[in-house]
């Protein structure tokens, strides 16, 4: 096979799984890392999941690589095809950094639970996948449990996201009663085995003939013709899949299936492999000038779309994920970062295989690879080899709530800053600088979100800190002239603050506060998100 960067970018699958909380992302990610030949048993990522969840438990790299530090990235090489699977937090508190880990995606799976369809956060996600117009793929899980009418759950993708699903599949009843699916473009019955009665997984029995005899040991007359019923009436009332659609964001293939039980997860993989795309032209800009990276250009090409503190609190580096957007990388390259002209040796770049090969020495346009590095890589940074490329920045959002930090021991407040700025750095919570008063105001989409960060402090930092409520509930970054922002400064001098890129953030006590101000100054516009990088 040709090693040319285009060839290999062909052949990459980068994609998230978003859902709502316990809809089965944990377990659908495990079982997909089974049927990549990644893991060889389940039970792995689990209790891991819940551990990065709350963050409090990141491992050493050295004595966990592999499936720990994966809990980020994923990657897996099957069926020709390098899948790398980016892990999002399930908590909707972590939802900006959910965000971000999606702009690296290039497709995502949808997971339902077939009892309970479309859920908030569900919607939430979908809708930061439709901002970036990721096509996604939807997987209704938990089929061996009773579920809604699956015509229903179309009903409901159709009403709720706007999205024409195509059901690629059907299934044959569910909870107790469900007996498999019906392949519908090949008409192949898939049957679903039961436990046996001592409990024992014994796998399922392979596809069949839908209109042969053998369907009977599967299906009873009733189930069958139910089943052909069903089909026929979903393809006329559904549209066919069309792949183009797809890619633009109208489409949803819709797969059936059990993740706990292991069924339906080789269809969605297959799926995913022939379906979901290879990564795509991004939109930069060069010198200066609006361009755009192709997978298969020369140079080596990046973004960094988070950056997580290492495990090592004592030598306080950091890891940035980059995602490759072209060349071919290889170890021990040269860097550049666009916008401070920093150069970096990628020395020793970390790939995250799920399984327990070696590392990677060179990676392409689609893989993620982890820089470990002190300070120097932040969160929306571009890197090339020339350090000319620029990415679009990351967003950063308005956080939802505002606190005070105080630390207890005030001959630490030195240390607490550069510590707060640290974690602003991350991209984890954001830092706001009152102009008065010596106190730091902390940022947040959730409460969670919080009790991470005093964890942290205090672990990694040894700070203890308390959190108080702040006279604020809204921050907007505000831009304007230079003539305007003084002025607007001037008048609002108690309410002013700056971020961490020392950008002017005004402080509003309520909803009802920002919007009179808003209206009073028509010609200073009030940022909800602001583009780092
Ligand atoms: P999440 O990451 O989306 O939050 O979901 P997770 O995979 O943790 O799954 C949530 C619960 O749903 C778990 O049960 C899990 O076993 C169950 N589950 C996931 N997929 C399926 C499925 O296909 N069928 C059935 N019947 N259950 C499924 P739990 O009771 O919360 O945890 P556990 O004690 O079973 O581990």
């Amino acid at each position: 096979m040709s090693n040319s960067p285009a060839a290999e970018a062909a052949r990459r699958r980068t994609f998230a799984i978003i859902s709502h909380p316990d809809a089965g992302k944990t377990t659908l990610t495990e079982n997909l890392l089974l049927a990549g030949g990644a893991i060889r048993a389940a039970g792995a990522v689990r209790a891991r999941g819940e551990n990065r969840r709350t963050r409090s438990d990141w491992m050493k790299i050295e004595r966990e690589r592999g499936i720990s530090v994966s809990a980020s990235v994923m990657t897996f090489d099957h069926d020709g095809l390098m899948f790398n699977l980016l892990d999002t937090p399930g908590h909707e508190d972590f939802s900006e950094d959910t965000y971000r880990t999606l702009t690296a995606a290039d497709a995502a799976v949808m997971v339902l639970d077939a009892a309970k369809g479309i859920e908030p956060q569900t919607l939430k996600l979908f809708e930061v996948c439709r901002l970036r117009d990721i096509p996604i793929v939807t997987f209704i899980n938990k089929m061996d449990r009773e579920a809604q009418d699956p015509i229903e759950l179309l009903d409901e993708i159709a009403s709720k996201l706007a999205l024409d699903p195509a059901p690629l599949y059907w299934p044959a009843g569910s909870g107790g009663r469900f007996k498999g699916m019906l392949d519908l473009r090949n008409q192949q019955f898939l049957p679903f085995a039961k436990k046996t009665a001592d409990n024992k997984d014994e796998g399922h029995p392979a596809a069949i003939g839908f209109n042969g005899n053998a369907v009977s040991s599967y299906l009873n007359p009733e189930e069958r013709a139910e089943l052909e019923e069903t089909a026929m009436l979903v393809g006329e009332a559904s549209k066919p899949f069309d792949p183009q659609s797809f890619l633009e964001g109208h489409m949803t293939p819709v797969f059936f299936g059990s993740a706990l039980r292991h069924f339906g997860i080789d269809q969605l993989l297959a799926g995913l492999g022939a379906y979901a795309p290879p990564p795509k032209a991004v939109a930069a800009a060069k010198g200066g000038e609006p361009t755009h990276i192709v997978p298969g250009d020369p140079e080596v090409t990046g973004f960094v779309f988070k950056v997580q503190a290492n495990m090592d609190p004592n030598h306080r580096d950091r890891i940035a994920f980059l995602r490759l957007c072209s060349g071919k990388f290889a170890r021990g390259m040269k860097l550049k970062v666009q916008n401070t002209g920093r150069q970096l040796s990628v020395n020793a770049p970390i790939m995250f295989f799920a399984s327990d090969r070696e590392l990677a020495e060179e990676a392409f346009a689609g893989d993620v690879i982890g820089i470990p590095n002190h300070g120097i890589l932040r969160v929306g940074d571009s890197l090339s080899e020339t350090g000319t490329i620029r990415f679009a920045g990351l967003p950063n959002f308005a956080p939802e709530i505002l606190q005070r930090v105080r630390v207890k021991d005030p001959l630490k407040a030195k240390h607490l800053k550069k510590a707060l700025e640290g974690l602003a750095e991350e991209g984890v919570t954001q830092l706001f600088r009152p102009q008065f008063g010596a106190d730091f105001i902390v940022g947040a989409v959730g409460q969670l979100q919080f009790e991470v960060m005093a964890d942290r402090l205090a672990n990694e930092y040894q700070l203890e800190v308390q959190f108080e409520a702040s006279p604020f509930a809204e921050a907007r970054w505000i831009t304007g002239t230079k003539a305007e922002i003084e002025d607007f400064n001037t008048k609002h001098k108690t309410a002013m603050a700056t971020d961490i890129d020392e950008q002017p953030v005004f402080l509003a006590k309520s909803a009802w506060e920002l919007g009179y101000v808003v209206e009073r100054y028509p010609t200073v516009a009030f940022h909800r998100t602001r583009e780092r990088g």
